[in-house]
């Protein structure tokens, strides 16, 4: 990667912006030597290690959006938008507005989990996805014949914050429950492996000779694993004997959201797996974005499960 780019990290101090920010900070900083990082708060422990690392931090002031964005894009190539779902729609069109109207050439929305272009919950899906794409499609619209190239990269679900009992993975006790089959498989990215993923997708954006190959949506797929494979996983890094993986039904689970829409995004999100919907080993950009793990190995159940 060649050139030497800068990017502007909003909600570069969270679950996931932390560690996107550190990986292009300690990983990326020859092609990515000006790396500006949004918060309310400089004097976070996050906010102080990042500064640390060579971040530039800049206030996020709720007071004054528009003019804390200006600052903070005047001269950015890259915006990573990595604020929660719970950030107000209002605080997100004006992220999308600034980074457009600074000539930000590549704007990546804050989606990074599942693809919802694909999802079936006709006149029930939950209201964060709907929300997602209104703010994809206004984004889009804004960009139209402009300098920037607005870009949704889907990662599956993050490895660090998901393989965990709310989603049926119960690893210290041995117990696994999933809806539909235990053998369906299911994409999980590391958190860093994200980060990874939106610098290199960020280079191959801004150079003139890979900037075509560059799509508006894009898959990623760090590791693609059943229930059955974490199962086994955990009984022979454990020395345990396999446990049962624990199947329910899941037209029933889809029957539940359909009469009670608006229920928790975590029983929506455990009806994408079990509908494969959330297997994206086939039909990814893992080849553009690290072909043959050329960057970097992608993280593994097994990586994780050695590190707890
Ligand atoms: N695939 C998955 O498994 C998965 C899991 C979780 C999240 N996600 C996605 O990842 C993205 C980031 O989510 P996250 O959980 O990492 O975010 P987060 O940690 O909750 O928040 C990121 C940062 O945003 C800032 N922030 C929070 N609320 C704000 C507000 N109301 N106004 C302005 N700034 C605010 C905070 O920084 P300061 O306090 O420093 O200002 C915070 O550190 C979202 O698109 C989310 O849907 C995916």
């Amino acid at each position: 990667m060649a050139g030497r780019y800068s990017v502007a990290i909003v909600g570069g101090t969270g679950r996931l912006g932390y560690d996107v920010s550190k990986v292009f900070l300690d990983e990326f900083h020859s092609t990515f030597p000006t790396v500006r990082v949004l918060t309310r708060n400089p004097s976070t422990a996050k906010a102080r290690d990042l500064a640390e690392r060579g971040a530039i931090l800049r206030d996020f002031d709720l007071e004054n959006v528009a003019q804390s964005l200006a600052e903070a894009f005047e001269g950015i190539d890259v915006v990573i938008n990595a604020l929660p779902t719970s950030t107000p729609k209002d605080i997100k069109r004006q992220v999308a507005a600034a980074a457009v109207q600074h000539g930000v050439k590549v704007f990546f929305l804050s989606e990074f989990g599942v693809d919802h272009t694909r999802n079936d919950f006709p006149g029930y899906d939950h209201h964060e996805w709907q929300t997602k794409r209104e703010l994809a499609s206004e984004a889009r619209e804004l960009a139209q014949g402009t300098l920037t190239q607005v870009i949704a990269v889907y990662t599956g679900l993050f490895l660090e914050l998901t393989v965990k009992p709310i989603m049926g993975f119960d690893l210290e006790n041995n117990i696994f429950a999933c809806y539909g089959s235990p053998t369906q498989k299911v994409t999980f990215t590391s958190m860093s492996d994200v980060g990874r993923s939106l610098a290199r997708v960020s280079a191959l954006a801004l150079e003139p000779l890979t900037a075509s190959k560059v799509p508006e949506e894009l898959r990623i797929s760090g590791t693609t694993i059943s229930f059955e494979d974490v199962r086994d996983l955990v009984a022979q890094t454990k020395g345990l004997q396999k446990a049962e993986v624990r199947s329910e039904g899941l037209e029933e689970a889809k029957n539940r959201l359909r009469e009670a829409p608006g229920s928790h995004i975590v029983e929506y999100i455990r009806v994408l797996m079990g509908e494969g919907k959330l297997d994206f080993s086939d039909d990814n950009l893992n080849s553009l974005v690290n072909p043959a793990e050329a960057f970097w190995k992608w993280k593994s159940v097994r990586d994780l499960l050695s590190t707890a």
